[in-house]
């Protein structure tokens, strides 16, 4: 049997939720792939944490070059988080001809041409599905099954932490700070929870979609963005009053030749199936010309239903080596190329 073996950079929350989805359910994976997947080498500075995977001290490694200049490694995996050394990281691998596998949506967001370029320069692949939706596939949908449509609009719920946060908020009148310390605690909050509550980490996410849905680049820093730093238990309650919640939104829509996006705190009312989206769980709506509305639903954040997209991506990759054909990319949108974009 093809052992494909794999360099991890990261073995933070997801990172061991990636490990630890591996070693659940290894039997499976091998059987349904015919492959054997091996995490050998483990970018990690944290050697002593514990966690609850079986790893050895030989995985570790401080140099990244260990695993970029090791010929025997086949996929890259970069789960550091964060624009740099992600970035650079991953275009070394992609140099290097290593697949690289990502849940990076901050570094996809801001540097997708340059990876793009890189992996079909070197023949490989680059895959980010847990960059947007957590467990959900959505982008595996829209880039396979979907390919069939043209859309009018995307409308989602994209952040874990900060729909945690309005859940809390709003079901049980726990107080905002609280209840981001226990989403960090969950491990859904980025390293630096700013991002997640200034909206940033909802426009890095939307920024992907759009690039796949409607085969433009809007950049995260060009979609007007709002967190939900501002939103006040009063706010909670007078949405309440009226059949509202509110949730942090990101929308982009086609209007005429122009695309109209933004990330925002919205009143949804309360018959509206994004209204019950609640805790980590993320919702996306998209709407085909041919499929009409779609809605995808799951855990969007957390170790194990990240690293099940993770592995996801993988497997993929390995039966792709497997086969012999491992150099297919994400197809090119079909959508309108001239599509302009609007703020507001
Ligand atoms: N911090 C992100 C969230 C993690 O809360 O959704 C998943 O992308």
């Amino acid at each position: 049997m093809k052992t494909i073996r794999i360099g991890l950079l990261g073995l933070g929350n997801i990172g061991t939720g990636t490990y630890k989805t591996l070693e659940m359910n290894k039997n499976q994976i091998q059987s349904s792939t015919g492959v054997s997947i091996e995490i050998t080498k483990i970018l990690e500075r944290d050697v002593d944490r514990k966690r609850d995977i079986k790893v050895s001290p030989e995985q570790f490694t401080q140099n990244p070059d260990d695993i970029f200049l090791d010929p025997s490694i086949d996929i890259v995996i970069e789960l550091l988080g964060g624009i740099e050394p992600a970035s650079s990281f991953m275009l070394k691998a992609l140099q290097n001809k290593k697949h690289v596998v990502t849940a990076n949506k901050a570094a996809v967001a801001a540097n997708y041409d340059a990876f793009m370029e890189a992996a079909k320069e070197n023949q490989v692949m680059f895959r980010y599905e847990a960059s947007v939706g957590g467990g959900i596939p959505i982008l595996n949908a829209l880039t396979t099954a979907l390919l069939a449509n043209e859309y009018e609009e995307i409308l989602g719920i994209v952040n874990g932490t900060t729909n945690y946060i309005l859940t809390q908020m709003t079901e049980n009148g726990l107080d905002y700070a609280d209840v981001l310390k226990t989403a960090q605690e969950k491990g859904f909050a980025e390293a630096d929870p700013t991002a997640d509550v200034e909206g940033i980490d909802v426009a890095n996410k939307l920024s992907i979609l759009i690039s796949l849905v409607f085969g433009v680049r809007v950049t995260p820093d060009e979609i007007p963005t709002e967190g939900i730093t501002k939103i006040s238990m009063n706010d909670i309650n007078l949405a309440a009053q009226f059949g509202y919640k509110i949730k942090l939104l990101a929308t982009a829509k086609k209007v005429n030749n122009l695309l109209e996006c933004h990330v925002q705190p919205a009143f949804v009312p309360l018959n509206h199936p994004l209204a019950s989206v609640s805790n980590e769980f993320n919702a996306i709506f998209v709407k085909g010309n041919a499929v009409d509305d779609l809605m995808f639903y799951g855990k969007g954040a957390g170790p194990l239903p990240t690293g099940s997209a993770v592995m996801g991506d993988v497997i993929e990759i390995s039966r792709a080596i497997a086969k012999g054909a491992a150099f297919d990319h994400y197809p090119e949108s079909k959508a309108v190329k001239t599509l302009k974009f609007v703020g507001e």
